[in-house]
């Protein structure tokens, strides 16, 4: 029998208070973001600041608004979620500006949307970044990351969370090809990127022409060689991910050696590292990854059975608890709840800021336990 998380939270009473703390405080948010006609990225002096349109992380703002409305029921969210979907089809317009990211931006919000209330726009939109992801398919077997001359043989582990959108667009259309080339993606990530104690590279930069690996670069980490903690957290939700869409058993093996990886690294107050292997000082730490890492962990031991579930449980369970004790901010003073996300380890200005993906993932894990069965990431299933 494969693990229960629903019924293994038993601290209803935190349940409740953060639900209630969640929907006072996005509530507030989502009034500020109805004063701008752009999508919130992050905050600066305690009101939100933007990102351009294109930006990789404006799918998540409608995500979120997605989840507070499964969580409430409340038109308000979803009013905002339809608002900032519509204000990203200047982006899908704009479409030589975009990355591998789109499956961040539309499967998650216009997916999610389409499997819920079956818009056909937010079908066409989604199916339409699902064509743009298959077209940055390079054949020598990996989804090419990002634009600009040089850039056309980088792959970056983080495109793990995009696969699900050509998944998706297999299972909608019938269509192989898109679940061909995320598995091929996938199974290249296997080989390039994680390393045998389960650590990952972020970038690894191939011959665009012949598919031979050149190098791995540090990335978003401390250096080449490090890990990443956020990179660790993709690969990780990202292979449970692939194994949820293919049922193919090297990808449960992958995540579950990318979590133990992630585990065994946890310092004792359970809030990760923007790097496993930083130096000691600055003592950077990054929300986002513990809340992405948290969700994979959940999906994990649901997979598992009863004994080995609960071990990915109770990790999930003790960075959820932890950050929020330590890092949420739930005074209506800013926008914004996770305040020690990092962008990257070089970023200075990027360092133990706010972030609205951050913050999307950690109300992801309190939906998993409220036993909300949608899987954004899985709008169809
Ligand atoms: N490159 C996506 C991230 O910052 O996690």
């Amino acid at each position: 029998m494969s693990f229960d998380i629903v019924q293994a939270f038993r601290d209803q009473d935190w349940l409740k208070e953060t639900e209630q703390k969640l929907d006072r405080k996005m509530r507030y948010a989502a009034g500020k973001a109805k004063q701008v006609s752009w999508i919130p990225y992050t905050t600066e002096n305690r009101q939100w600041k933007e990102n351009r349109i294109g930006w990789w992380t404006n799918g998540f703002w409608p995500a979120h608004m997605w989840q507070m409305y499964r969580m409430t029921g409340d038109e308000l969210y979803r009013e905002e979620a339809i608002r900032t979907e519509e204000m990203l089809d200047e982006a899908l317009r704009d479409f030589r500006n975009l990355s591998h990211d789109v499956g961040f931006m539309w499967l998650i919000q216009s997916g999610v949307r389409y499997a819920m209330e079956k818009n056909r726009d937010s079908y066409d939109r989604t199916l339409y970044a699902a064509h743009m992801l298959a077209s940055r398919f390079n054949p020598n077997g990996f989804i090419r990351a990002w634009n600009g001359e040089g850039r056309e043989g980088w792959a970056i582990v983080d495109c793990m969370m995009n696969l699900p959108l050509l998944y998706w667009a297999s299972e909608e259309t019938g269509d192989p090809r898109f679940r061909q080339i995320a598995m091929q993606h996938a199974d290249t990530t296997l080989r390039y990127f994680v390393r045998p104690d389960g650590s990952c590279n972020h970038i690894v930069i191939f011959d665009a022409n012949t598919g031979e690996f050149l190098d791995n670069p540090g990335g978003q980490g401390y250096a080449s060689g490090s890990a990443w903690s956020r990179g660790q957290s993709w690969a990780l939700y990202g292979f449970v991910l692939s194994f949820l869409h293919t049922g193919e058993q090297r990808y449960l093996d992958a995540a579950k050696q990318t979590a133990n990886y992630f585990i065994s690294q946890i310092t004792d107050d359970w809030i990760p590292r923007c790097d496993f292997r930083q130096p000691d000082e600055p003592a950077l730490k990054d929300n986002a990854a513990g809340n992405v890492a948290a969700c994979g962990l959940l999906e994990l031991a649901r997979l598992l059975p009863e004994t080995e579930g609960g071990f990915y449980f109770s990790a999930a369970i003790r960075i959820l608890r932890a950050q929020e004790a330590s890092d949420a901010n739930w005074e209506l003073d800013d926008p914004a709840i996770f305040t020690r996300c990092t962008s990257a380890w070089h970023d200075l200005p990027g360092r133990h800021m706010t972030m609205t993906y951050g913050d999307y993932f950690f109300t992801e894990a309190v939906n998993k336990l409220r036993g909300d069965s949608l899987l954004f990431w899985y709008p169809n299933r």
